[in-house]
């Protein structure tokens, strides 16, 4: 069975201090869930606190991008994977649209740092979505497909069980403006489908998709609830510790 997977987003928010103080508030709000796995992914300055504020729990912690090079090297303002390991990182996001959108990032550089996350140890979160436009011309499909198909590329049959995916439709995130339970399962269904073609029956019966855009405490039972969504990559709604807390909670109540 896939453990559901719901991780925070914290984008470019929290100095360390409120990261930790985040971190205290939220662990016994979340002491008693055991069937959801829970993450959350800080700024690169706050992971070693908070690595060490969650130490004993089971809150996994996550950085929201990587290096395309490693261990070391003359690469300028970047953070390796083995370097987030060290600090105490679970798994890294890796193909955000935001990187994608904003600092070019390709399909090959995801490719390359899924590539590094997982020569690392680490558990790479890889991001996929299409735009407005691409939806609205009817090639939402297509694009993920090819977003999936680059990140699948860089892995052995081996390394399939070691990564998780999140769909997260680019017009959904941030804009209030969740996908439809619909539009989601279709997605999922299809990206499945092709990590079927790509691998083979268990390893997309195995693979955890993620959804994320828009997810709120009051929209989270439809996602989870659904045969092919495997838990939430959230943004907004996990900066505060007790609303995050009570989405987690209402997600287990779905998928009980
Ligand atoms: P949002 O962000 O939940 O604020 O829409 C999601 C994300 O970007 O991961």
């Amino acid at each position: 069975m896939r453990t559901p997977l719901i991780i925070g987003n914290w984008k470019m928010h929290k100095t360390v201090a409120e990261a930790v103080a985040y971190v205290t508030a939220f662990l016994p709000r979340v002491a008693q869930v055991t069937d959801v796995e829970i993450g959350i992914a800080p700024v690169f300055t706050a992971l070693s606190s908070v690595a060490t504020a969650a130490k004993g729990s089971t809150l996994r912690v996550l950085a929201q991008d990587v290096a395309t090079e490693g261990p070391t090297g003359a690469f300028t303002g970047e953070v390796a994977a083995e370097m987030l390991r060290e600090v105490g990182c679970y798994g890294v996001i890796v193909g955000h649209s935001e990187r994608r959108r904003y600092y070019g990032e390709t399909d090959a550089i995801v490719a390359a740092k899924v590539r590094r996350t997982l020569d690392a140890q680490l558990l790479p979160v890889a991001c996929v979505g299409e735009t407005l436009d691409e939806r609205e011309a009817g090639t939402a499909l297509t694009v993920v497909e090819r977003q999936l198909r680059a990140i699948a590329g860089t892995l052995t049959p081996d390394e399939a069980p070691r990564i998780v995916l999140a769909y997260e439709p680019v017009w959904a995130i941030g804009t209030g403006r969740a996908a439809t339970p619909e539009v989601a399962q279709a997605m999922h269904r299809h990206l499945r489908a092709t990590w079927e073609e790509c691998f083979d029956a268990p390893a997309a019966a195995a693979l955890r998709i993620l959804y994320g855009g828009s997810v709120t405490a009051d929209n989270i039972a439809a996602f989870t609830s659904l045969p092919d969504v495997d838990g939430a990559l959230v943004g907004g709604a996990s900066l505060a510790p007790d609303g995050f807390a009570q989405l987690i909670q209402r997600s287990q109540v779905a998928s009980a």
